[in-house]
């Protein structure tokens, strides 16, 4: 199995918490989007570590180089801005404010996918050998526990 198969498996799984997200938002409590938040967090976190750590490295000289803003520091990555936009779910006091950031940061997720499944995955698959797509793939496999036969 290719390592792009097993993440493009994740975003599945992933797609109907984001459903739940966006149906459930406006009639939730602040404590409730809390959770979702926090189960949204845990989600997206490790998935984005794994795709940091095992694909990106291996991708990385056929990526445009990482934008910088204006004074020089660098901007943040699509999964920085995912996982600082829960954090600020996860510390509101505000219902309307957290709710804002809920649905903010689903649709940055949506659009961070979107962007993996037609222009990152694809060019994995067009410029890694097949044998690196599956070791990373059997790597992954190891980390999430799956077994392989
Ligand atoms: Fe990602
Ligand atoms: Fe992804």
């Amino acid at each position: 199995m290719r390592i792009t198969q097993a993440l493009l498996g994740e975003h599945g799984a992933i797609y109907p918490l984001l459903e739940l997200i966006e149906r459930t938002t406006a009639s939730s409590d602040l404590g409730e989007l809390k959770i979702r938040a926090g189960c949204l967090q845990s989600a997206l976190g490790s998935h984005a570590n794994l795709e940091d750590e095992l694909l990106v490295p291996a991708i990385r000289g056929f990526l445009p180089p990482p934008p910088v803003s204006g004074d020089g520091a660098p901007v943040p990555t699509d999964h920085e801005v995912i996982d600082s936009g829960l954090s600020r779910v996860l510390s509101s006091l505000q219902l309307e404010e957290a709710r804002q950031s809920l649905l903010d940061t689903v649709a940055e997720t949506r659009k961070h996918f979107l962007k993996e499944e037609t222009i990152i995955f694809q060019l994995t698959e067009r410029e890694l050998s097949r044998e690196l797509q599956e070791q990373l793939g059997a790597e992954w496999a190891r980390r999430r526990g799956v077994r392989l036969s």
